[in-house]
């Protein structure tokens, strides 16, 4: 990408960060372009919150495998993954296959199908506790409707949930994600609805101990079991346990929220990989193939409120639930082809090991850069600690754990923002934690193309976290 332009990384370091900017936008003119025009159509011309980059996010062409290109054909290498969706990268024969075979004969076809079932059915054979599986559109969907059906289970009205887990963006789960820790109610959202959340810190057994033991109002402890954004701020395993034991004992519903974790980081989810089944799970993304879906698994017992006969024979209300496109066919077909290859074969595993070497490669070039940063995470993410408060750390030997949530999330204001745009114009496309996920499709030259491209910006980003920290 440097070759065709003279403005240039060397250039750029000669002067400070500003030049990053410049850059990009040298080697950006279409994405530019398309930033203004989208500027007239959506709030701050983006249709999702995490895409808000300044002075604009890449827009994208095409996609195959592990790359992608923009509207000016700079090539990426893609860590975001279509949110996660892409265990097997962009574009995988299977799932295009499937998709192009269904879409001509029906996509919502008003009725049953044959490949609702079929997707049904390998869905359960994966996920431990799907004994009863109901499809949605999406994981924000699963989620309220997951919180929906244990409440009407245990006739309880409040959720514990745990300070920075994502969920979606229904009205339950926003509080305490990104803001209002205090537990009070983000603006749009009513007052009554964010009391019915209870936020604790995550990994604080004691607390929640406390919660059960105090109160008998509790339908559901709802968290992402690797830990919120899949172990950006990750919990450990025993806490997870913990949380089983406590809630079989007070009889509230355990809700796993595999929508990123799940047929990622095992076959069948954090719940396999931990060996922990919870009485829910969550899911989307990797679920429909990387398609819009998701679901809603669990035990028979919980997910009977939903059924029109079970609930007529006892004489109680069933739970609503509808949807135009839950199941439909395309989703269903791209979502069949995408698990088989997931349950047989070791892309989970392969993806994991990618994502370790690559946390390795980075750790190794920052202790060696003398940079207080490192690189962690568990399974086939990453996420770069880029130190906000000039902890004394050693990249080599970074224990996320030994650190809050606020300290491992709330970085430097912007500068996240500043490591990857100065990386997209090196060819990388980091999620904005920053950090990302990888799939069983990054190759060797991946690693070697990465590795460069961070080897270009790490002195720079270098110079510019302590002009920061001096700063701040
Ligand atoms: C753990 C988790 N839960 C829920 C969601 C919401 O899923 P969706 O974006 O499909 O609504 C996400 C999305 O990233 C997620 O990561």
């Amino acid at each position: 990408m440097l070759d065709k332009v003279e403005h240039s990384i060397e250039n750029a370091l000669d002067s400070s960060l500003e030049k990053i900017e410049e850059l990009y936008r040298h080697l950006t003119p279409g994405s530019a372009a398309l930033s203004e025009n989208a500027k007239e159509v959506f709030p701050s011309g983006i249709t999702h919150d995490s895409r808000h980059q300044k002075p604009y996010g890449p827009y994208i062409a095409r996609a195959e495998g592990s790359r992608k290109w923009d509207v000016d054909n700079n090539e990426y290498i893609d860590y975001v993954g279509g949110h996660g969706s892409h265990l097997l990268g962009h574009g995988n024969k299977a799932v295009i296959e499937a998709v192009q075979k269904t879409i001509t004969s029906g996509t919502q076809v008003g009725g049953s199908t044959d490949l609702e079932v079929e997707h049904g059915q390998i869905v359960k054979e994966m996920v431990p506790c799907a004994e009863r599986i109901r499809f949605t559109m999406s994981g924000t969907e699963a989620t309220h409707l997951a919180l929906r059906l244990a409440r009407a289970y245990t006739g309880k009205s409040t959720i514990i949930r745990f300070t920075t887990h994502y969920h979606g963006w229904h009205d339950s789960v926003v509080v305490g994600y990104s803001s209002h820790f205090d537990g009070s109610a983000p603006r749009g959202i009513s007052s009554q609805t964010a009391a019915e959340t209870l936020l604790l810190p995550p990994g604080d057994i004691e607390a929640v101990t406390d919660v059960l033991t105090r109160r008998d109002d509790i339908a559901a402890i709802l968290l992402e079991p690797t830990g919120s954004h899949f172990g950006l701020v990750p919990i450990q395993p025993e806490f997870v346990k913990q949380l089983r034991e406590l809630t079989e004992k007070y009889g509230v519903v355990l809700i796993f929220d595999e929508v990123i974790c799940g047929f990622r980081v095992a076959p069948g989810g954090a719940q396999q990989a931990l060996g922990i089944t919870p009485d829910m799970s969550t899911h989307a993304k990797i679920i429909s193939g990387g398609l819009p879906g998701g679901a809603v698994c669990g035990k028979k017992a919980i997910l009977d409120v939903l059924d029109f006969d079970v609930m007529a024979e006892r004489e109680e209300e069933k739970v609503a639930h509808n949807g135009t496109f839950n199941a439909n066919r395309v989703s269903a077909a791209a979502g069949i082809a995408m698990l088989q290859q997931i349950r047989d074969t070791d892309a989970c595993e392969r993806a994991n090991q990618f994502a370790a070497r690559l946390r390795n490669g980075m750790n190794q070039m920052f202790s060696d850069q003398g940079l207080g940063w490192a690189a962690y995470g568990t399974y086939s993410g990453f996420f770069i600690f880029t130190n906000p408060e000039n902890l004394d750390i050693d990249p080599l030997n970074f224990d996320p754990c030994h650190y809050d949530a606020a300290t491992l999330k709330l970085g430097r204001s912007g500068f996240p923002q500043k490591l990857v745009l100065a990386l997209l114009t090196q060819g990388v496309h980091l999620a904005g934690f920053p950090g990302g996920w990888v799939s069983a499709v990054h190759s060797e030259r991946d690693f070697e193309d990465t590795m460069t491209a961070f080897g270009n910006t790490v002195p720079l980003l270098k110079a510019e976290s302590e002009r920061a920290s001096l700063t701040t």
